[in-house]
């Protein structure tokens, strides 16, 4: 499909966001788009800027993992924010991200895409994107955060050991989709709910997240926190700055800052 190649000449003509995408650096394979909007950060590059490649060879993930990057078949994409936030409140772009993501999938392909907090998207039950954000700050302020988002869109096929735990809309949906649609669909709805966060109006977006996750309430997990630590319990929804609230067996609530859940019923 060379039609659907993400050419910034295919974009452009569909793009409905004002800010995210106005800028676009289109590559062939790259090792981490999330690299290269660094990179660009730092040369004073300004928000909104998109990072694109079709293949990269060394994709990255949470907590040290690395992203399977198939060439043409998902959407490998970094955008850079220059927020108003504090450092401690620059998590809940990945929250916002997650939830355009969700909505952007619902709207491009009809496919249900759960939120399993933090901002892991699953179609029955399997993960179908992933969300990486990046930040550099000095003292109390932001310089910039790189939201990175990987979708798999038009993979057939994954290695075994990832096929128990990923899967793509293709695979769901049983039909390919247009990448350059899905992506534009995105970059807009991210662009509001940014718009939303800039506002002051947090609360509406946690609220959009919890409307998406069947993991906000009443799921019993355990939650991994690194370093051999774990949390067991039932989720009792977010905090005001967007942790996962988790009540534990003596009726005591904890809040997960930065967790991955591993166990859920
Ligand atoms: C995760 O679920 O662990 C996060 C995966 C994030 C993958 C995307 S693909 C585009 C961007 N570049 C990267 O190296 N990672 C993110």
């Amino acid at each position: 499909m060379a039609q659907d190649l993400l050419l910034p000449e295919f974009i452009y003509p569909r793009l409905k966001s004002h800010r995210l995408g106005k800028t676009i650096h289109h590559l062939l394979e790259t090792g981490s788009t999330n690299d290269g909007a660094r990179q660009l950060a730092e040369q004073g590059a300004p928000e909104g800027t998109l990072v694109l490649a079709e293949e990269q060879t060394r994709g990255r993930g949470r907590l040290g993992r690395s992203w399977l990057s198939e060439r043409g078949a998902g959407i490998y994409a970094s955008i850079l924010f220059r927020p108003v936030l504090k450092p401690r409140d620059a998590a809940v772009l990945t929250l916002v991200a997650a939830v355009a993501g969700s909505e952007a999938i619902e709207h491009a392909s009809r496919l249900n895409a759960d939120i399993k907090w933090p901002n892991d998207l699953l179609l029955s039950g399997r993960k179908c994107c992933g969300i990486l954000s990046e930040m550099q700050a000095e003292r109390d302020d932001i310089r910039y955060v790189v939201v990175g988002i990987g979708i798999n869109v038009n993979h057939s096929l994954f290695p075994e050991e990832l096929g128990q735990r990923a899967t793509s809309l293709r695979i769901e949906g049983k039909q390919t989709y247009s990448r350059v649609a899905l992506l534009c669909e995105f970059l807009l709805r991210f662009e509001l709910l940014y718009d939303d966060l800039q506002r002051g109006n947090l609360a509406t977006v946690l609220q959009r997240w919890v409307d998406r996750s069947t993991f906000a309430f009443g799921k019993q997990v355990t939650v991994d926190l690194g370093s051999g630590r774990k949390l067991e319990g039932q989720t009792a929804g977010l905090s005001e700055v967007g942790n996962l609230k988790v009540k534990l067996a003596d009726g005591h609530v904890e809040e997960v800052v930065s967790g991955d859940i591993v166990v859920w019923r």
